[in-house]
């Protein structure tokens, strides 16, 4: 990601000056005290766009919010729903808290790990699969719990791991197909 300058004042990066026109329709301020109050809007909306967020769009942020770069992170950091890491087109969360833990999440994340061939926090070199463990997503009574995108599978067994992969696939009509000697 190179910025340059655009119409919308930055740069020629389509998801750039996408973020850009966003920021700027917002008619942000830049002396206002209360400026801040659309950060995490406008994180929420970068997220959207590049898929993380790299340090390269908390500086961008930054300079259109005339905050500093560590007022954004400090942010990005707090909630734990951004990510400043690249995610895959299929984003599979197991949630580590202490109800799924109890109930088996440990070894429904070792079978999408084993299955998918990467780590929690990895994603698969095509791009098309990443995992990640999270805390409580509020959801104990269906424990162990586990998202894929924005999907919510409840009471899962490492054994149904396969065909929750497949069936999501199905479903999507994601373009995939999971290896069957995995
Ligand atoms: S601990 Fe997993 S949903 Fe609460």
């Amino acid at each position: 990601m190179n910025p340059e300058i655009s119409p919308c004042g930055e740069n020629h990066n389509k998801q750039f000056i996408e973020l850009g026109c966003y920021i700027d329709a917002l008619k942000i301020d830049p002396k206002s005290p209360r400026r801040k109050d659309t950060l995490i809007m406008t994180l929420h909306r970068a997220q959207q766009i590049f898929g993380f967020l790299p340090e390269e769009v908390q500086v961008y942020i930054a300079r259109k919010y005339n905050v500093s770069h560590a007022d954004v992170s400090g942010v990005i950091s707090f909630y734990n729903f951004f990510t400043t890491t690249p995610k895959g087109k299929t984003q599979i969360s197991v949630c580590m808290g202490t109800a799924c833990y109890v109930n088996g999440a440990e070894n429904v994340l070792n079978e999408f790990e084993r299955i998918l061939g990467i780590r929690a926090g990895e994603v698969t070199d095509d791009g098309k699969f990443s995992i990640d463990s999270l805390r409580c997503v509020g959801a104990c009574g269906l424990a162990p719990v586990v998202t894929i995108n924005q999907r919510v599978f409840g009471k899962v067994k490492a054994g149904e791991v396969r065909d929750i992969i497949e069936q999501f696939l199905i479903e999507e009509n994601v373009n995939v197909t999971v290896a069957a000697n995995a």
